[in-house]
């Protein structure tokens, strides 16, 4: 267990994942927990420090989240941050009121630089971020202030007898210019952790654990080609060994090259023992003739359990753990201040798991964000061909053959794919969009080329730009990519005579068009 460890407990803020990216880019290793967690819990879980994240609520409200006041007299250095801070002046004998809402960027000036402001200026006038109903109106008794706005007198405090510090603005968005700098005082000067938390000492810690879990048995691992499974894959593999076992269904809705490049890296590179299961067949024909984006997505789903289960069990009868790649973001979703979320979660490698299941789940990457997942792929060696791809959907190219889906089209879409991400890969473009792929329409227009007529399929062409799949942009290609890769499609690709470029955003389009 690493010391350095700041325990976050969420009030329901839509920027409490923030907190927490923030404290581990300084390497500091941090948890969201809900507030329900008591004081004798947090003892034990032995933070070095404790964040009161924001929230909706208003502390004067009937049934609002609230803490103990013994946190803060634990001997544990608090920052509470906007509904924090004003817990910390409600449990303190402090008052807050409502009635003046703040949203967007604001001036704070720094009264007193030290703490949380060590390495500010006195005097120094700082861009903040608000977003709060409520404000502070009275600190605390024993508290003075170390910040405030024009519109705030009181955008930060601090306890003068103990480490207790709240901030009315939100330090983890990047419109707070100086945010990462009151992060790091917070979690190295104030709480004294040391910036431990790297890729190195995470697959360290879980190799240990996985082992321990394992014991003697065997695991096997569901890989769909993306980077989640992948890794999760292979740091079980550098637990166990030869105890674990790959399934790779080839559902015959892949991109071109895709299971030789699954093989390629798992087998050749990794070593790991990977079974690829051909169910093309078997997929393309309970899909055929449906039209319906969800039915289709649930056939794929349904389909790939029983695909998988049937593999499992043939291979692999003595295995009792199941690898899964879910992600901290899942995590904390069922860990909110909402409570336990009420939904299973479907869309993990394996299209979803049975109530009923009787392997014990190995989650190796339960405690990272995306892109920590792609550090510790590059420390276990993962080929950047797999660790930097872009996201690819469960229900695979089926989703992008709009309507009834067939071998035929699906070999003519997989061909304007793989010429498309070639030409954005040739011209550097592929790690400055968030995903990129074709998309082939029901629908036939006429062209000519040559002498002839044709009458043939429009393929459109979508690349976004985004965080985390929920919003997205589309990129702005240079028009002579674009022109390039049209005339290739067209030029190369025999069932295809129109090329058109997506430029929707999400919302309202989606990023898919099925
Ligand atoms: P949408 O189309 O909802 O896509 O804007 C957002 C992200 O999710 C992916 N996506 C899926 N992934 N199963 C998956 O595993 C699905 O059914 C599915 N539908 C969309 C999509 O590729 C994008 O990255």
């Amino acid at each position: 267990m690493d010391p350095n460890r700041i325990l976050i407990i969420d009030y329901g803020s839509q920027f409490t994942q923030l907190i927490a990216r923030r404290i581990r880019e300084e390497r500091v290793y941090c948890e969201i927990q809900p507030p329900t967690r008591s004081l004798e819990w947090i003892r034990e879980w032995a933070p070095k420090g404790i964040v009161l994240s924001g929230g909706p609520s208003s502390v004067y409200g009937d049934d609002v989240p609230t803490a103990d006041p013994g946190l803060l007299h634990m001997g544990i250095p608090v920052l509470g941050v906007c509904y924090g801070m004003q817990l910390i002046a409600h449990l303190e004998g402090g008052k807050v009121e409502g009635g003046r809402r703040e949203y967007g960027r604001a001036q704070v000036t720094v009264n007193e630089p030290g703490g949380l402001f060590a390495g500010f200026a006195g005097g120094e006038s700082t861009q903040v971020w608000m977003s709060h109903g409520d404000h502070v109106v009275q600190p605390p008794p024993g508290y003075r202030i170390t910040a405030s706005s024009a519109d705030i007198p009181y955008a930060a405090f601090q306890a003068r007898d103990r480490p207790v510090y709240g901030v009315q603005f939100h330090v983890e968005v990047a419109h707070t210019t100086r945010g990462a700098d009151i992060i790091s005082n917070f979690a190295f000067e104030i709480c004294g952790c040391e910036p431990t938390w790297t890729a190195g000492s995470y697959i360290e810690n879980e190799l240990a654990k996985i082992r321990g879990q394992v014991g003697e048995s065997h695991a096997i691992c569901g890989l769909s080609g993306g980077v989640d499974s992948a890794v999760a894959a292979s740091l079980v593999h550098r637990a166990i060994g030869e105890r674990l076992i790959c399934i790779f269904v080839d559902t015959g809705l892949l991109r071109q090259g895709e299971r030789e490049s699954v093989e390629r890296t798992f087998r050749k590179h990794m070593g790991i023992r990977l079974e690829v299961v051909d169910a093309s067949a078997l997929f393309l024909e309970r899909l055929a003739g449906v039209e319906d984006p969800e039915r289709k997505r649930k056939i794929i789903g349904n389909t790939f359990i029983d695909v998988f289960e049937e593999a499992a069990d043939r291979i692999g009868s003595d295995a009792r753990f199941l690898v899964q790649g879910t992600l901290y973001p899942d995590v904390i979703e069922s860990l909110s201040v909402k409570g336990p979320s009420a939904t299973i979660k479907t869309h993990h490698n394996v299209g979803g798991l049975k109530e009923d299941m009787r392997f014990g789940l190995i989650e190796p990457l339960r405690e990272l964000f995306k892109d920590e997942v792609r550090q510790v792929g590059r420390e276990l060696g993962l080929p950047e061909e797999m660790v930097g791809r872009h996201p690819f959907p469960g229900p695979g190219l089926a989703i992008r053959v709009l309507g009834a889906v067939d071998r035929p089209e699906l070999e003519i879409l997989r061909q304007a794919d793989a010429i498309y991400l070639d030409e954005i890969r040739a011209a550097g473009l592929y790690d400055d969009i968030w995903q990129a792929f074709a998309v082939l329409l029901p629908v036939r227009s006429v062209g000519v080329m040559g002498d002839e007529r044709t009458y043939e399929n429009v393929c459109a062409l979508r690349a976004v730009t985004s965080r985390d799949g929920m919003t997205a942009d589309w990129y702005p290609f240079p028009h002579d990519v674009l022109g390039r890769i049209s005339t290739r499609i067209i030029n190369e690709v025999t069932g295809i005579n129109r090329v058109c470029y997506d430029i929707s955003s999400k919302p309202p389009a989606t990023i898919e068009w099925e």
